[in-house]
């Protein structure tokens, strides 16, 4: 029979329980999201739930209780004489304001959109048949693009583009940039008005994703130096650009080393790859803390599905690493890779032809 150690199942019930509590209220997180509560407390001080749904157009019996399972998790906090509810600056920094780097909504609409999708994944387990980008709940598309947008907003043009071997110059006198599987065009907006002597195109194989790109590039005035056009990585048209980007899709392509091959032949002699990447060490157990968790799970819910579903079906996954990344660039072609800079949750190389 084997033997129970009770210390260490109590230890591992109570990380379960935390797990099961995360769990049921990163729904709620998206609802709360959805609904614009965090957004309504956010500087609002103390409300009561009436209050709270009063300004957000909800029922406050409903309210009430999300507010109780987010007192419960200590993102609000409860004050029982008055019986309000708070949402302290910091939190709101993760849960109400778009732009900020440590936003996390946009990671609970991608995750309700992984919930919503599970029957297709557990088929996918069975058959070892990929789920294709274009299958997901729509929230995946949307929830991404917030997902990684904050990192753009904050660190591309800031950090990023600059930590590159004279890219930044180029692109400020005047440079020809394609952004590959460019998702909802958030990167390439950035750019676009980060840059304005440079001309974008953006490039992705999911059609709808670049019709509200096209809008994004619209909304920010930038429409006439960006175009969106349907392409796969590996057949993208054009030749001769000073930066090819790709923002987190390599390792979501079923053949990542035809797409850098593709990418390589469309650079100019003296262009530049940039591969933005989830961050990651080179071994499993360099990622056992909870970004390679969470990564692990994207990674196993889509990415590595995405990747199956393409033709060669490399399913390099999320979590690739530097040294993997870099053989894979080195088998395409480049010659000189590196890490130029990295975030908690983003990995940036640069390589060049
Ligand atoms: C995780 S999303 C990233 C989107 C965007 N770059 C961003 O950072 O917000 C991955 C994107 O890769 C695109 N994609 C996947 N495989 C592709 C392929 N073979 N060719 C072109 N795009 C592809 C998907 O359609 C999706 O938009």
């Amino acid at each position: 029979m084997t033997h129970i150690d009770q210390e260490k199942l109590e230890r591992f019930v109570g990380q379960a329980v935390g797990d099961m509590a995360a769990a049921i209220s990163g729904l709620l997180v998206h609802v709360g999201d959805r609904l614009g509560l965090y957004q309504a407390m956010a500087g609002a001080g103390p409300l009561t739930a009436e209050e709270l749904a009063r300004r957000t157009g909800t029922t406050a019996r409903y309210v009430r209780e999300w507010l109780c399972n987010q007192a419960a998790g200590g993102y609000v906090v409860h004050d029982p004489e008055h019986d309000t509810f708070e949402l302290p600056a910091e939190h709101g920094a993760v849960l109400a304001h778009e732009d900020s780097p440590v936003f996390l909504g946009g990671a609970y609409e991608a995750i309700a959109s992984c919930y919503s999708d599970h029957a297709m994944l557990i088929e996918a387990f069975r058959t070892g048949s990929g789920v294709g980008w274009e299958r997901h709940d729509h929230r995946l598309f949307s929830g991404v693009r917030r997902l990684f947008h904050p990192s753009y907003t904050n660190f591309l043009t800031s950090a990023w583009i600059p930590a590159l071997d004279g890219v930044e110059a180029k692109l400020k006198a005047g440079a020809s940039v394609a952004d590959i599987g460019c998702g909802l065009g958030s990167s390439t907006v950035i750019m676009a008005e980060a840059y304005p002597h440079s001309t974008f195109a953006g490039f992705d194989y999911h059609g709808p994703s670049l019709e509200a790109a096209r809008g994004a590039a619209a909304e920010a005035s930038v429409q006439h130096r960006v175009r969106f056009e349907t392409a796969a990585a590996d057949a993208f048209p054009g030749t001769g650009f000073d930066l090819i980007c790709l923002f987190d899709c390599l390792h979501d392509m079923g053949d990542p080393v035809g797409a850098a091959r593709h990418v390589r032949q469309a650079l100019a002699h003296d262009g530049t790859l940039m591969l933005v990447e989830p961050n990651a060490g080179n071994t499993l157990q360099d990622n056992l803390n909870p970004v390679g968790r969470t990564f692990y799970g994207f990674s196993t819910t889509v990415c590595t599905p995405a990747s199956l579903a393409q033709p060669v079906g490399l399913g390099l996954g999320a979590q690739a690493g530097p040294s993997r990344l870099t053989q894979v660039l080195t088998e395409a072609g480049f010659s000189r890779v590196r890490v130029a800079a990295e975030t908690p949750f983003s990995l940036v190389l640069e390589a060049r032809p």
